[in-house]
């Protein structure tokens, strides 16, 4: 069966840009048939504890001795790792926080990149490798080239970093500049410019989860 894991992380229920466009990706993607599942975990809704022990970043052979994470989280940590190798394809709704990701978001990363398990290390290990990450990103502004902000979302460089080398998926990524310019004064100006490039997203995920779809 094939089937999509479904991150979000925006802390706004009511009108998140990468909520509606994770949804329309993961509709198109269900739509496929009744055997593409959708697994959904909401990371906002349903925050994960912050990395309670550094030993849990390796797996027990590589910790050091008198390493004792506590058991409970280590079980949540397998559940979460279990759950992103069972996935074909991975969905993550990024928006940019403080020029990165969410705290949400980065407490995930932080149970899934395990070196010599999700990652090669000791061992060629790397379940997730060509499997399809798709990230959405939703920017305040614009980090257009050539301007003063350009290079400081560091929200993407992350998740290539993470998903694309050491995880070793096959990563696409959709940003949509320009959130603020429905609600800022100071960038009404850009709200034209916002809306088309947040429609083509909505036509560019459509068409990528029909095609990941198969
Ligand atoms: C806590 C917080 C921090 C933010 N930091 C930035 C930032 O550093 N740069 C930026 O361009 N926009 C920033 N924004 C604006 C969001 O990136 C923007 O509103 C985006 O559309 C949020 O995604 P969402 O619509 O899916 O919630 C921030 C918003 C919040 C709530």
């Amino acid at each position: 069966m094939p089937t999509l894991l479904h991150l979000d992380s925006s802390a706004d229920l009511r009108r998140s840009r990468t909520r509606e466009l994770t949804a329309r990706f993961a509709e198109v993607w269900q739509a496929a048939g009744p055997d593409h599942a959708v697994v959904r975990r909401d990371l906002h809704r349903d925050p994960l504890p912050h990395l309670p022990d550094a030993a849990l970043h390796w797996p027990p052979r590589l910790r050091p001795a008198d390493a004792a994470p506590p058991a409970d989280v280590e079980a949540l940590q397998q559940a979460l790792i279990d759950e992103l190798t069972a996935a074909d394809v991975l969905l993550v709704g990024a928006p940019l926080y403080n020029y990165t990701v969410p705290s949400t978001l980065k407490s995930w990363l932080d149970y899934v990149h395990v070196p010599g398990v999700t990652v090669p290390f000791d061992e060629p290990t790397q379940p997730m490798t060509g499997r399809p990450a798709v990230v959405v990103t939703s920017q305040g502004v614009a980090y257009d080239p050539g301007t003063p902000t350009e290079g400081q979302d560091h929200a993407v460089p992350v998740l290539q970093i993470l998903l694309g080398q050491a995880l070793g998926m096959e990563l696409t990524v959709v940003t949509v500049p320009l959130g603020l310019a429905a609600t800022v004064p100071a960038l009404a100006d850009q709200r034209e410019r916002a809306d088309s490039e947040f429609a083509a997203a909505h036509e560019t995920l459509a068409a990528l989860a029909t095609k990941l779809a198969g």
